[in-house]
C-alpha cells in the first residue's frame, strides 16, 4: 500500500473510532462543515470540494450531477454554472435544491438542503475574472445542456470565440454566474464499524437573525 493510501486508511480508522457525538460538533453546522472539509483536504481526498447537486425537473424527475463548491461561509454554499443550463432552469423554477458531499476515504457524507438564489453579479464577475482564459472562452462557447451536432461544432465555436476576443479581456457572459444555497438542514454522517454509523441532523429554527439550529441524532 502506498504511503498516501496508508495515511487515508489510518485516518478513516481514527474517525470511525472517534465517531461523531453532540459534545464534539459545533453548534453552527457551517463551522462543522468547514472542519470536515479541512480534514478531507488535509487527508488528501480527491476533489474535496466536489458535491452532487440534486434538483427536480419540470416533470418531477430528480436530477443529480457533480459540481464544485467555490464558497462556504455564513451565507451558505456558492457554486458557478451556466444560467441557461438545465440545472439553472430547475433551480429557478423550484427555488430549492439538495447538495451531497462525500469524503469516502474518511467514510463521511454530508447532506444539505436549502433555498437557492443567484449571487450578485459583482461576485460572479470577480470569480469569472479569476478563471483561466481557456475556461472563460469555454463558458462563452458552450450552450450548456443544449443538444449540439458533434464535438467539431464545439471546437469551432471555441475557435470563433477566441478569434472574437483576440487579446482583449474576456468579459463574463450574462448567462454564466453563481448560485448561493442557503441551508436549512444538514446531516453529518460518520461511518462506524458494524453498521452502527453516527448521524447528526441540524434543522434551522426560526427565520432571519438570531437563527439557531436544533441537533438530532438519527438511527443509522
Ligand atoms: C467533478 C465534477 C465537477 C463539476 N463541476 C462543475 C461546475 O462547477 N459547474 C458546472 O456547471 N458543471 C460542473 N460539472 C459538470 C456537471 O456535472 C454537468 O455535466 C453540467 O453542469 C450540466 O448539467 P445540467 O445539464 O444538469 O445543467 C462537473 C462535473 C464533475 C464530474
Amino acid at each position: 500500500m502506498s504511503e498516501h493510501l496508508h495515511d487515508l486508511a489510518s485516518r478513516r480508522k481514527d474517525y470511525e473510532t472517534a465517531g461523531l457525538d453532540l459534545p464534539d460538533v459545533d453548534a453552527d453546522p457551517m463551522v462543522q462543515w468547514q472542519r470536515w472539509y479541512a480534514e478531507a483536504s488535509e487527508a488528501g481526498c480527491v476533489e474535496p470540494n466536489a458535491f452532487v447537486l440534486s434538483t427536480v425537473d419540470a416533470e418531477g424527475w430528480p436530477q443529480s450531477r457533480y459540481l464544485l463548491v467555490r464558497g462556504a461561509d455564513e451565507r451558505g454554499f456558492t457554486f458557478f454554472t451556466n444560467y441557461d443550463s438545465a440545472k439553472s432552469e430547475q433551480l429557478t423554477r423550484e427555488g430549492r435544491a439538495a447538495m451531497l458531499f462525500t469524503w469516502l476515504q474518511l467514510h463521511r457524507q454530508v447532506r444539505v438542503v436549502g433555498e437557492v438564489q443567484r449571487v450578485p453579479d459583482a461576485e460572479s464577475d470577480e470569480y469569472y475574472a479569476s478563471r483561466p482564459r481557456g475556461s472563460q472562452i469555454g463558458a462563452w462557447s458552450s450552450p450548456q445542456s443544449q443538444r449540439i451536432p458533434d464535438r467539431e461544432w464545439l471546437e469551432q465555436r471555441v475557435e470563433q470565440m477566441a478569434a472574437t476576443f483576440g487579446d482583449a479581456e474576456v468579459p463574463r457572459p450574462a448567462f454564466w454566474g453563481g448560485w448561493l444555497l442557503v441551508p436549512r438542514r444538514f446531516e453529518f454522517w460518520q461511518g462506524r464499524p458494524s453498521r452502527l454509523h453516527d448521524r447528526l441532523a441540524y434543522t434551522l429554527l426560526g427565520e432571519g437573525d438570531g437563527d439557531s439550529w436544533q441537533i438530532d441524532r438519527l438511527a443509522p
